[in-house]
C-alpha cells in the first residue's frame, strides 16, 4: 500500500523549536492517526488534524475505564534515518491488554502503519540527532458507544498522537543525576488485577501516591507487592533494576508492567555484556545488600537511583559505571551509533 506524503512549507526542515530545552510535556503536533473498529472490522481514517475527540457520552472508556495506551519513542539516528525501537513489542502488549479488557486486538500491521504514518506526517517535529530529545509516540485505545451497562464496548477507537519530548526526570542521565524515590504505603495494582496491562486506571490510582512522594521532595513513589508489602514492584512509570555483586537483578511479579526497556536491558546484560542476570523477588530489606539501583522505561530510559526512603529506613546508592555501559549501549542501538546485534531498530521511511 502506498503511503501518503505530507508537505510542510520548507518541507524537510525542522519546526522552530528549541529541541534541547524540551521537557516531558505535550506539544500539539499537526497530525494524529486514527482507526475505528465497528461491525467487527478496523477502518483506517489515517492522519487527521483535529486533536479534540468527539465521543458518545455513554462510552465505556469514560465510565468503566475500558482504555489502554502505549508509550514509544522515534529518534533520529546518527545516520539521519528515523528509528522506532522494537515497535512490534508494543503492538503485542496493547493486544494483550485488549484481550484482557475484552476488546478487539489491534493487528500488528495496523499498529505499525499508524506509527509510520503519524511519524512521517509530523516530520518537522522529530528532534534532530544529538538534541537529547525524541518524538514520543502515544498510541491509545478506547471502548466507545451508546451504553450504560457494565460490559465491553462493541466499537473502539485506536488513535496515535506524537509530541517531541525531553527527559522524563529533569536532568536526564549522568553520574550527577541520581534520583531519590519514596516507598509508598499504597498499591498501584491488585494482586490479580490489571497491573500487567497498560490500562489508564493503573495510572489514575498512582496520582495520590505520586503526589505524596513528590510533595515530600522525592521524584516518584516506589511500590511494594500488593500481597505482603514486602517485595519491590516498580517505580511510578518505570521498572526496577539492581546490581548485587556481579548480577543484574529485576523483580519478578505478575502485577508490574512488562517493560520493553527492561527486557532489552536484561538481554543486553546477558547476551552483550555476559553478566549474570536474574528476574526474581527482591525484598525491600534486601536493599541492605544491594550495590546499586536504577529504574527504566521508554520515558525514563535508565535513571539511576541515589536514594530509596522507606517508612523507617533510608538506603543510599552510588553511581555504578555499569549503568553508564547499559545506557550507552541501549541509546546507541536506538540512535544507530552502535551495531544492532539483536535487530531492535525499526526504520521509518
Ligand atoms: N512500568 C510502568 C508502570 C510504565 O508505565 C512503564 C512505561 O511504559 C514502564 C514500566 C516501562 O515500560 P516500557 O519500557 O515498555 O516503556
Ligand atoms: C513510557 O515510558 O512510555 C510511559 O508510558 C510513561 C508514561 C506513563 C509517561
Amino acid at each position: 500500500m502506498s503511503k501518503p506524503r505530507y508537505y510542510f512549507i520548507g518541507d524537510g526542515d525542522k519546526a522552530n523549536l528549541d529541541f534541547p530545552s524540551l521537557r516531558f510535556d505535550y506539544l500539539r503536533c499537526p497530525y494524529r492517526f486514527e482507526a475505528i473498529f465497528e461491525h467487527g472490522v478496523w477502518r483506517v481514517r489515517g492522519a487527521i488534524e483535529d486533536n479534540a475527540m468527539h465521543l458518545p457520552e455513554g462510552s465505556q472508556c469514560l465510565h468503566y475505564g475500558q482504555q489502554l495506551f502505549e508509550g514509544m519513542k522515534v529518534q533520529t539516528g546518527a545516520d539521519g534515518k528515523l528509528y522506532a525501537f522494537r515497535p512490534r513489542e508494543n503492538a503485542r502488549r496493547i493486544s494483550d491488554g485488549a484481550r484482557y479488557l475484552h476488546g478487539p486486538e489491534i493487528p500488528e500491521e495496523l499498529f505499525l502503519r499508524g506509527i509510520e504514518e503519524v511519524t512521517l506526517a509530523n516530520k518537522p517535529y522529530i528532534p534532530p540527532y544529538g538534541s537529547g530529545a525524541a518524538l514520543y509516540v502515544r498510541p491509545f485505545y478506547l471502548g466507545i458507544g451508546d451504553n450504560v451497562g457494565v460490559k465491553p464496548a462493541s466499537s473502539y477507537i485506536f488513535r496515535i498522537f506524537v509530541t517531541p519530548v525531553g527527559p522524563y526526570f529533569i536532568g536526564g542521565f549522568g553520574p550527577e543525576q541520581g534520583k531519590a524515590f519514596r516507598v509508598s504505603e499504597y498499591d498501584r495494582a491488585a494482586p490479580m488485577g490489571t497491573g500487567h496491562v497498560k490500562a489508564g486506571g493503573n495510572y489514575a490510582c498512582s496520582f495520590h501516591p505520586g503526589a505524596e512522594a513528590k510533595g515530600s521532595g522525592y521524584a516518584e513513589a516506589l511500590y511494594l507487592d500488593p500481597v505482603e508489602h514486602k517485595y519491590i514492584e516498580e517505580i511510578g512509570a518505570a521498572n526496577f533494576l539492581a546490581l548485587k555483586g556481579d548480577t543484574l537483578l529485576t523483580p519478578k511479579s505478575g502485577s508490574i508492567l512488562p517493560s520493553i526497556t527492561r527486557r532489552s536491558i536484561m538481554e543486553l546484560g546477558e547476551k552483550v555484556f555476559k553478566w549474570k542476570v536474574e528476574e526474581r523477588k527482591i525484598a525491600l530489606i534486601e536493599l541492605d545488600e544491594i550495590d546499586a539501583a536504577a529504574c527504566c522505561g521508554t520515558a525514563a530510559v535508565i535513571t539511576w537511583i541515589k536514594e530509596i526512603a522507606g517508612a523507617d529506613k533510608k538506603w543510599s546508592f552510588p553511581f555504578d559505571k555499569r549503568w553508564q555501559q547499559l545506557y550507552d549501549k541501549l541509546t546507541g542501538i536506538q540512535t544507530a551509533t552502535e551495531d544492532d546485534p539483536l535487530g531492535w531498530r525499526y526504520e521509518i521511511k
